[in-house]
């Protein structure tokens, strides 16, 4: 969603907030655009579309010469994609950036309809001119921040530059925003990868405090006083944000399972005396959102299936407004590799205010999950930059598979460990198996529809396989139960139709099997992927190391990316930015 960047110090800030804004693409975005100052002036550029055509747009305007700046990709929310609708906006004194969403704009716009007169259809311009309006009362900025603070609603990181201040603001609530330290210059941005090429020291601004980011001196206020910040250091380097010598970071970082596997795995063998036993709670919710939901739901099944653990899997966006009985000692897992997703965080905060005890498996460390929970349990993937999530899924499912491992053995057997020492080289094997997988895709590329069938297990990884395929090659895509099938939706199994069956799972072998005869029967081109290799032969088998069920979808689910990544290939899609998506949902 929304990203935002600023810049203040001796450099050109064009050039550094531009670099910056690319840095954030991944997070998904429409339109863009950037506000330069200097002493007496503020020049405002926007554009819609891609950076490039703001980068073009900059190159061919005179520019003032400054020393401080702010920019932002919008993904819009409020009002349709247009230069006006577009950021920063600006007022008499004021101009700012805003990600998030801003709950009460309509009241606050309606009062402030006799004194302005409104340029743009978003919420933004609406905390602009409150803003602009609290300052010429206040003549104090600082006093200018609290009055707003106190009147907005919803989330907001803020980005400001007032006219005649030689400071830029920033503000937050609900939405991150960090201030990166450099030497004798200061950057503001959504998330560190932004500025990493320039600073890999910041802070993190917390709920509603108010950064004054000067030339020489960064002061954090909250109500008042003066807040002591600690200064992080990232542990992320350039490279993690380039895609080397890869054409896509989708591709980069499937490639990267087998490594970020063998990182999380070591961290979590020598953690496990310390890992939470899901056997001591009674009721277990697995709350989150897109993959991270479908990791989920194998995390349901290993915990209902290997340790007899009753498990309810929800979406963020349904859970915070749903009735939800917290009766039982009750645990509520929270899953995101961003840690930012605005449905999951509401769910973590009402799982909390109704006193139950909550645990986040949760990528980026510093994210607002990762801080409110009870317990983490983190996954190490490093930065993901593609918006379709592949090497995060596969650790949260590598973690669900932990929790399982200690709620059903207790202890960590060395045949377990060995086990999974194995899996990196396994995955490997899986990975390098491109010339398969681009030899389905160069078939299925052309259909218009595509049925996932699979059972338990099986039915899990589909959901996320069947994802993978709409959300990059944008082909109409289903996953079924497969014994469901039969009750409608086999009508629309056609000569051709491209059906992807997943049999991982003894025990509902051969009712898989026979569902795949059945849409045979109709003309389907199956496409089955298995641990077992005496299965029947169909148009296409790819058959993966039979490993213990608590790691085997870690086999499978690759297999299904790299499916999905070679078919966008071929449908010519934005892999790494698909159309309307957003990597960090971080608005409602
Ligand atoms: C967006 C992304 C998905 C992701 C989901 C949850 O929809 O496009 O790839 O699975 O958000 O994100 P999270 O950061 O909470 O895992």
């Amino acid at each position: 969603m929304c990203g935002i960047v600023g810049y203040i110090g001796k450099n050109n800030p064009k050039e550094i907030l531009i670099n910056s804004l690319k840095h954030l693409e991944y997070r998904g975005y429409d339109s863009s655009g950037i506000a330069l100052k200097n002493k007496s002036d503020i020049q405002v550029i926007k554009s819609v579309g891609k950076i490039n055509s703001l980068e073009e747009k900059l190159n061919n305007t005179e520019l003032i010469n400054s020393n401080m700046g702010i920019a932002h990709t919008r993904w819009a929310t409020h009002g349709k994609v247009t230069v006006d609708n577009a950021h920063p906006h600006s007022t008499s004194h004021i101009t700012l950036v805003h990600n998030g969403i801003i709950e009460n704009a309509n009241d606050i716009k309606n009062n402030l309809l006799t004194e302005y007169s409104f340029k743009s259809e978003t919420d933004t311009e609406v905390i602009a001119a409150l803003l602009n309006k609290f300052y010429e009362e206040e003549k104090d900025i600082y006093k200018a921040l609290e009055k707003m603070i106190s009147i907005v609603k919803g989330s907001y990181a803020l980005a400001i530059l007032v006219d005649n201040l030689d400071k830029i603001y920033a503000v937050r609530k609900n939405s991150p925003l960090i201030i990166g330290i450099g030497k004798n210059e200061y950057f503001i941005a959504s998330d560190i990868s932004a500025i990493i090429d320039y600073t890999n020291k910041y802070i993190l601004l917390g709920e509603e405090e108010i950064g004054e980011i000067g030339f020489n001196d960064l002061v954090v206020y909250k109500d008042g006083n003066v807040c002591k910040k600690e200064i992080k250091t990232a542990d992320l380097i350039k490279e993690d944000v380039s895609k080397g010598n890869y054409e896509h970071f989708m591709l980069k970082e499937i490639m990267e399972e087998s490594s970020v596997f063998r990182k999380t795995l070591d961290k979590y063998i020598s953690d496990f005396n310390n890992l939470i036993d899901l056997s001591n709670y009674e009721e277990i919710h697995i709350v989150a959102c897109g993959s991270a939901m479908y990791a989920g739901m194998v995390g349901k099944n290993l915990l209902e299936e290997e340790c007899s653990i009753k498990v309810d899997v929800e979406c963020a966006s349904e859970y915070r407004y749903k009735k939800v009985f917290y009766d039982r000692k009750t645990l509520v897992i929270l899953i995101s590799q961003s840690g930012e997703t605005a449905d999951t965080i509401a769910a973590l905060r009402k799982a909390k205010s109704n006193g139950a005890d909550t645990l986040g498996i949760v990528n980026v460390k510093t994210s607002s999950i990762a801080r409110e929970v009870d317990y983490n349990l983190f996954i190490e993937a490093g930065v993901e930059v593609a918006v379709a999530t592949t090497k995060a899924y596969l650790l949260q499912v590598l973690a669900l598979s932990f929790l399982a491992i200690k709620s059903k053995y207790k202890v960590l057997s060395e045949e377990l460990k060995e086990e999974l020492r194995n899996i990196p080289s396994l995955l490997e094997e899986v990975l390098n198996r491109k010339e398969e997988y681009k030899k389905i895709a160069n078939s299925i590329y052309q259909s218009e529809d595509v049925f996932f069938i699979g059972r338990k297990m099986d039915y899990a990884i589909c959901m996320e396989g069947s994802l993978k395929l709409k959300e990059v090659a944008y082909i109409h895509s289903e996953a079924y139960q497969a014994g469901e099938l039969k009750h409608g939706t086999i009508s629309l199994i056609e000569d051709g139709m491209v059906v992807v069956a997943i049999i991982t799972e003894e025990d509902i072998k051969d009712k898989t099997i026979s569902n795949i005869i059945e849409v045979k029967t109709r003309g389907a081109k199956v496409i089955l992927v298995t641990n077992d290799g005496s299965l029947p032969k169909y148009d296409f088998n790819i058959v993966v190391p039979k490993i213990n069920k608590l790691f085997q979808s870690m086999l499978v689910v690759p297999v299904l990316q790299l499916i999905a990544y070679y078919t966008a290939l071929l449908r010519d899609c934005d892999i790494d930015k698909p159309k309307n998506l957003a990597k960090s949902v971080t608005v409602e």
